[in-house]
């Protein structure tokens, strides 16, 4: 494995679009575990700078704004603060996060693009492009959709078919229709620049060819390209969002500048340079960023999920190379998808858990620690709300917790709060203190190899080991008839606390501090940004050792994890797929496509009553659900509605809705549901009842 020797390690995470709020499956992607190398990196004493910040250029940010009838600046000026808040809510360590709208990064991106202009890189070209004649412009990237060449599906975007990952460009696609209008586009001429990346493809395997350490998915993507040979890129558009092109270059080309700009993949990975020039800025030295991006002992670490390792592994080494002032990328350990209870992440259906709303009902150290060990290192993997209820249950409160929670209870009460001291100790002391020496080094070798699942994996044998040390030793056996055993067995685990409270600081930041304190465990070095590496302080390579002295005084114990309940998880269930509660601009959104037809059979198996809804209340605990009393006449029913977030009891209380009445009921946070209630659901996702004048228990058909 080429492990060229550094001096400094500089990480980004993809820069999300600021078009939407952020999803587990961008955490699983890229955020999640650049987190986590980034706090063991700052542990080990590394030297390390991690940037990141919202990518609000490109036509998917503008789609949206016409989506909702508004300016792209309005999207981008309210996601932005989205995404920061819930990612430093949830312990993203970055140094720096920045946004593309800033004049740092316009003229850090008009900068590189006049310098590879100027260098003669690009290719001019004038051709036909698609154009919509109804809204008046040219069609660009997701602003056409069509028939995939390669796997022929139906809905694939001018940039990219969603299927089959193929990077198109929109005259590729057939039957071509404007996403804007569904018109169908004439071809008007147009000239833009062009990176002729094929002229690149040798250097680029030669360069490949040095990393064969790389992650197999990746460098399995990359030949494949390779093996397609490598097309020149557009890398301007007509659009009216974006960096414009520098008009001094566009008119050393006797090109009109106006309504140019640069194609959102040229200026987003630049947008991780801006973003270090601007921590370098808010450092007091300017020109620091320099030494990160342009002195050969950076180590330069992209963390991306799979549909962008095109850009990061090719195209942007492309760009940098062509500069010739900027260091490559030293890996790009990129994630395949996670999907959600079988299916695959969908934001438009909701099938997404939104990391704003796991925070309303759960502490981040949870998720991070469920995501970290089903991340999708390899293939893609599975998020199920089970399985997360199951890791925090069985791993983090079975295993974690109540190893720190019985040995800090025991040391409380049978020490007096205090380290006792080691005397004679036994071979089982000896060989766990042995073992311990081992856990850094070992979890270290998994997170410099990027698999991380396989170091929280090992950091939690750690814990596992402790509790079956405390097992085997009995203390409270010993404590009566050994009581130097058993006071040796409560200073080997103290000190496996104190390990555990610098080794699990990457995936739990947040717990892991909760231990320091309950330990009293000073002088940790931070896996937080802001700090100096910290000579003297206790960081990685040091928590193999014994961190807590004797007669130490302990803190007060406190509890790490709760269980999770069933009906914390059902309601998580309840909210996958419904309609999002944050209401999106109505009027300009499309009407849902029809479903297919049905016999009249079909409809006929359903059984729609008149019902009066005779009493309303909020469920306890399960903030989107509605406990509703029916009166259908010949009977009465418990119905649950899980539209609490978008309607009152009140709203509904006396009402005479419609029930479908033959439903087979189901158990939810303990209580049946013997039926549903339809609801009439606008574009932007508001819901009403429909109601009736008949009478209860009426037949609708
Ligand atoms: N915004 C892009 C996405 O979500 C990622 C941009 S990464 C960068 O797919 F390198 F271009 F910044
Ligand atoms: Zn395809």
């Amino acid at each position: 494995m080429p492990d060229k020797p550094f001096d400094r390690i500089l990480v980004t995470s993809a820069l999300p679009y600021a078009n939407g709020p952020i999803h587990v499956g961008h955490l699983a992607g890229a955020y999640l575990p650049a987190d986590l190398y980034c706090r063991y990196q700052r542990l080990k004493g590394r030297d390390l700078v991690n940037v990141c910040g919202s990518d609000e250029m490109g036509v998917a940010i503008l789609m949206r704004a016409i989506a909702e009838d508004t300016t792209p600046q309005e999207i981008v000026d309210r996601y932005h603060p989205q995404i920061v808040e819930s990612f430093e809510r949830f312990g993203m360590s970055f140094d720096y996060y920045g946004r593309t709208t800033s004049a740092v990064h316009r003229e850090t991106s008009q900068d590189f693009f006049r310098t590879l202009a100027g260098k003669g890189v690009f290719n001019l070209r004038t051709e036909k492009q698609l154009y919509d004649p109804e809204a008046e412009i040219f069609l660009a990237d997701r602003f056409v959709r069509g028939t995939c060449p390669v796997c022929g599906y139906e809905d694939a975007y001018g940039d990219q078919c969603e299927r089959c990952g193929s990077s198109l460009s929109p005259a590729e696609l057939l039957n071509p229709r404007s996403a804007l209008t569904n018109a169908t586009p004439e071809l008007r001429e147009t000239t833009h620049w062009y990176l002729p990346l094929g002229d690149f493809q040798p250097r680029l395997e030669t360069w490949i060819e040095t990393h064969p350490e790389w992650k197999a998915n990746v460098l399995g993507q990359i030949r494949s390209w390779f093996t397609d040979g490598l097309k020149d890129r557009a890398i301007t558009r007509d659009v009216p969002w974006g960096v414009p092109v520098p008009p001094d270059v566009a008119e050393a080309a006797g090109v009109e500048a106006e309504g140019k700009v640069i194609y959102v993949w040229f200026d987003a990975p630049i947008g991780y340079i801006s973003a270090t020039r601007e921590w370098a800025q808010q450092q007091g030295d300017p020109d620091r960023w320099k030494t990160y991006w342009q002195d050969d002992g950076t180590k330069l670490i992209h963390f991306i999920g799979k549909d962008n390792i095109v850009f990061h592994s090719l195209m942007f080494p492309a760009m940098l190379m062509a500069h010739g002032d900027y260091v490559v990328p030293e890996n790009v350990p990129a994630n395949e998808f996670l999907n959600i209870a079988g299916s695959k992440l969908s934001t438009s259906r909701n099938w997404a858990i939104w990391l704003h709303e796991y925070l309303e009902d759960f502490s981040p150290d949870l998720l991070r620690y469920a995501l970290a060990t089903m991340l999708p290192e390899t293939k893609d993997a599975d998020f199920s709300w089970h399985e997360f209820q199951q890791r925090v249950n069985s791993e983090l409160a079975d295993v974690l917790g109540n190893f720190v929670n019985r040995t800090m209870t025991f040391a409380h009460r049978f020490f007096d709060g205090q380290v006792p001291a080691l005397e004679n100790p036994s071979e089982a002391d000896q060989e766990v203190l042995a073992q311990l020496a081992q856990f850094p080094a070992t979890i270290s070798t998994a997170y410099e190899a990027f698999r991380i699942r396989e170091a929280v994996f090992e950091t939690m044998n750690l814990a596992r080991l402790g509790n079956k040390y405390f097992n085997d030793t009995e203390p409270w056996h010993t404590r009566k008839n050994d009581p130097q055993a058993a006071a040796n067995t409560l200073h080997v685990c103290l000190q496996l606390c104190a390990s555990l409270a610098v080794l699990m600081a990457p995936v739990l930041p947040f717990s892991a501090e909760t231990l320091r304190r309950m330990l009293r465990l000073d002088g940790v070095r931070s896996s937080a940004p802001g700090e100096d590496a910290g000579e003297g302080k206790i960081g990685w390579d040091e928590a193999g050792q014994p961190l807590l002295a004797a007669g130490h005084a302990l803190g007060e114990a406190a509890i790490l994890f709760t269980k999770i309940e069933d009906e914390q998880i059902e309601a998580q269930m309840e909210n996958l797929g419904a309609p999002a509660p944050q209401a999106e601009q109505a009027g300009t959104k499309p009407f849902e496509p029809l479903n297919d037809q049905i016999e009249y059979g079909d409809f006929a198996k359903l059984d729609l009553r008149v019902g009066r809804v005779t009493a309303a209340e909020q469920v306890p605990k399960a903030d989107k659900l509605l406990r509703l009393e029916v009166d259908l006449g010949f009977e009465q029913r418990q119905i649950l509605a899980g539209v609490a977030k978008q309607m009152t009891p009140e709203d509904l209380a006396g009402r005479k809705v419609v029930v479908v009445a033959n439903l087979k009921p189901r158990t939810l946070f303990g209580l049946e549901s013997q039926g549903m209630l339809l609801m009439a659901e606008d574009r932007d996702g508001r819901l009403a009842p429909l109601t009736t004048d008949g009478e209860e228990g009426a037949v609708i058909r």
